[in-house]
């Protein structure tokens, strides 16, 4: 297991090193030469908002977990002990900007973070501590050295917890730039990564993802970095992330480790394979619900659809009081002379009666008889015809993944990018 590497900076980097050392000994491009060819984003600009799309599997890997869809985009949820629901582009970007608008979880020693990963393990971060809603941390790594306490730096925020905000990350090969809201907040230039050799340099896949940094089990410099043991029974921790875009200026199909450097000079930008079925607004959209695409129409698109729908129906009813009218008008009609007839009936009646009285006068006997008036007809009766029940699925979470209790950064854990 592979924690996350600021929390490796403290306590437990030693052990954990080793085991990196151990899991990563296959493909690093800075130990091989064979490594299989980085695919790449192959566009320059590929933009995924999660109200109103889906991560399909050809762009995106989940590592671990589940993503859930909600009305505010796609949410990482921790439910219970060791859930980390942590995804990761299958594309690579060779220098590039990622912007990612995201709500990140509230709860003590809850980690929301973006993170670029590369093979050599080069590394951009962007860390939420569950506990501070007022802060974020920035962080990177060049080829996986973790032994420097001076690369992170904690940035004020407001309220991410309670609001989308935009962070993005511009990088080149001559400078990492961070911004918050378009509000640059740290610059970080080559030469002052340690002269280059710890700056983020190789092509990097784009991971998001949330972990419990103070679950119990894990080592005591991880849980105080993420601010405290975890409390499970107050879950669940929700990080949101509402849209994605990501650019990359090398606009290659491929990307190569042309040597065992690991310098940025040594990559080399393929332009001969096809490039990647991407989903998102840049392509065909994975199908959704209907009430996530409800969710994910424009404002303006809303209030249409509401008038379209409303005038329909107000037509409707048109006809129907319309219909109705006529046919009560009708009816008033039919009954007026359904009361002339009875009236005319009654007076027949009358007559008639007056001449049995007449006759049971002069016969002593005389029938008895009964009139039923016609009832005018009052309207047809409004024929219901069920409920209007929305046709409002809504994509619910499949049942909470179980499962090893122990550490758990997924970005760590899964390393993706390993290829064997
Ligand atoms: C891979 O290369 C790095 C950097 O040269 C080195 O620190 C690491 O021990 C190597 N890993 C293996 C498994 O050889
Ligand atoms: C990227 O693409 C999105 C959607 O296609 C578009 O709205 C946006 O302006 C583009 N941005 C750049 C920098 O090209
Ligand atoms: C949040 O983190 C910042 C930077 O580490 C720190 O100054 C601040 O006191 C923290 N706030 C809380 C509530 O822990
Ligand atoms: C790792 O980083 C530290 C601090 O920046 C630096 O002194 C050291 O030389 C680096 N190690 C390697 C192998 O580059
Ligand atoms: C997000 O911030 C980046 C960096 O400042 C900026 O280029 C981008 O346009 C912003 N996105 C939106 C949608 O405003
Ligand atoms: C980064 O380099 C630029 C010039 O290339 C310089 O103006 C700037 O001050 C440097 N930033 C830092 C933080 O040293
Ligand atoms: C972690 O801290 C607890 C309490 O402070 C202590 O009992 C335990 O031995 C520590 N564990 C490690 C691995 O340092
Ligand atoms: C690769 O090909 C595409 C499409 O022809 C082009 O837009 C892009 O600039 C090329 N990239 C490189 C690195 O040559
Ligand atoms: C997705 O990630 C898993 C675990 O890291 C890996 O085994 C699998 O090959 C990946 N799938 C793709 C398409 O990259």
């Amino acid at each position: 297991m592979y924690f996350s590497t600021t929390a490796a900076t403290f306590a437990l980097f030693s052990l954990f090193t080793v085991s990196l050392a151990q899991t990563f000994t296959s493909c690093n491009p800075m130990n091989s030469t064979t490594c299989p060819a980085d695919t790449a984003l192959g566009v320059a600009n590929y933009t995924i908002d999660f109200t109103q799309s889906m991560m399909t599997d050809t762009v995106w890997n989940a590592t671990a977990g589940s993503v859930t869809y909600g009305d505010d985009g796609a949410d990482f949820t921790i439910n219970v002990r060791g859930d980390a629901p942590t995804v990761q582009t299958n594309f690579y970007i060779f220098f590039g900007q990622v912007e990612v608008w995201l709500k990140t979880a509230k709860g003590q020693g809850i980690v929301s973070s973006i993170v670029l990963e590369s093979d050599d393990l080069d590394e951009v971060d962007w860390e939420w501590i569950g506990g501070n809603d007022s802060y974020v941390q920035t962080n990177y790594f060049g080829k996986g050295n973790t032994t420097s306490f001076d690369r992170a730096a904690w940035y004020p925020v407001d309220d991410p917890q309670g609001g989308f905000h935009n962070y993005t990350v511009d990088w080149t090969a001559e400078k990492l730039e961070w911004f918050i809201d378009g509000q640059s907040i740290r610059v970080l230039n080559y030469s002052d990564a340690n002269g280059g050799k710890n700056f983020p340099q190789t092509p990097c896949n784009v991971r998001l993802g949330i972990w419990a940094g103070g679950d119990p089990a894990n080592a005591n410099g991880t849980i105080e970095w993420a601010g405290g043991e975890t409390n499970y029974n107050d879950s669940p921790y929700t990080m949101t992330v509402k849209k994605v875009r990501v650019t990359d200026a090398s606009r290659g199909t491929e990307y190569v480790y042309g040597d065992e450097t690991g310098s940025y000079t040594s990559i080399k930008v393929l332009n001969d394979t096809t490039p990647i079925k991407l989903d998102g607004e840049d392509s065909t959209s994975a199908a959704k619900t209907i009430k996530q695409k409800w969710n994910g129409l424009p404002q303006t698109t809303k209030y249409i659809i509401i008038g379209v729908v409303g005038g329909v129906l107000l037509i409707v009813a048109s006809v129907f009081a319309f219909c109705c009218i006529r046919q009560r008008r009708a009816g008033k009609h039919e009954r007026l002379i359904e009361d002339a007839k009875y009236e005319k009936n009654a007076a027949e009646v009358l007559a008639y009666r007056a001449d049995m009285t007449k006759m049971r006068f002069d016969k002593s006997k005389g029938p008895s008889v009964h009139v039923s008036p016609i009832i005018g007809n009052g309207g047809a009766a409004f024929q219901n015809y069920g409920q209007t029940q929305p046709m409002m699925g809504g994509m619910r979470s499949p049942a909470p993944q179980y499962g090893h209790g122990h550490n758990v950064n997924p970005f760590g854990g899964a390393r993706g990018y390993q290829k064997f």
